[in-house]
């Protein structure tokens, strides 16, 4: 567990990073429920990760979970979800990354990934790998990988549809 204070939040409010519990999995279902530029089927995939995380494995092999939450407790105000990349040494994917609305641009999200990248490393993992959309919706969260490290490594045109490619993003990890 890691315990970062938040750049903007009100001093009592530290983010706390921590392990995926059980009892996570319906605050964490209402908090991508609520992330605006998810679409439904996205929605749907990304709990299903969820529950597969802490579910047995192979599920919770595949998928790894960690739950950020503030000090002065509550439901969690953000999570990560990432794994190691099938057929492939030391390449991890990260699948999912959301901060509630209310506590965005206070440092959660790059606390959040900063946790991700040491688990990753712990696991002898070198790289992450995000695949993301080019429309103007993930702008935004474009800004923020490339913030925390991601370069561009690749674009499929027209991948998810005609006007939506597929950016591929590449973060190595830090020793
Ligand atoms: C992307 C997201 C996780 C960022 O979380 P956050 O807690 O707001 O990010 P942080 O405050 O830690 O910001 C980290 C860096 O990214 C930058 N950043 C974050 N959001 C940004 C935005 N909307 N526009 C530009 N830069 C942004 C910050 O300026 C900061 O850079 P700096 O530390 O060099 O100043 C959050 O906006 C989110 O949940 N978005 C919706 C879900 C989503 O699109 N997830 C990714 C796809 S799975």
């Amino acid at each position: 567990m890691v315990e970062v204070a938040a750049a903007s939040a009100a001093p009592e409010r530290h983010i706390v990073v921590r392990p995926l519990r059980p009892a996570d999995v319906a605050s964490l279902e209402s908090l991508i429920r609520s992330v605006e530029n998810f679409s439904p089927a996205e929605m749907a995939c990304a709990v299903e990760l969820v529950e597969l995380a802490a579910g047995p494995p192979p599920g919770a092999d595949d998928y790894k979970v960690l739950v950020a939450e503030t000090s002065a407790g509550g439901p969690p105000v953000g999570y990560a979800c990432f794994g190691p990349t099938p057929m492939t040494r030391s390449t991890w994917d990260l699948y999912w990354i959301a901060v509630a609305p209310s506590v965005r641009g206070a440092g959660c999200g790059r606390t959040l990934h900063a946790e991700v990248e040491r688990a990753v490393r712990a696991a002898g993992g070198r790289r992450l790998r995000v695949e993301t959309s080019s429309k103007q919706d993930y702008d935004a969260t474009c800004r923020f990988y490339q913030r925390v490290g991601y370069l561009p490594a690749g674009r499929v045109e027209r991948f998810y549809a005609d006007d939506d490619d597929l950016l591929i993003l590449i973060c190595e990890v830090k020793d």
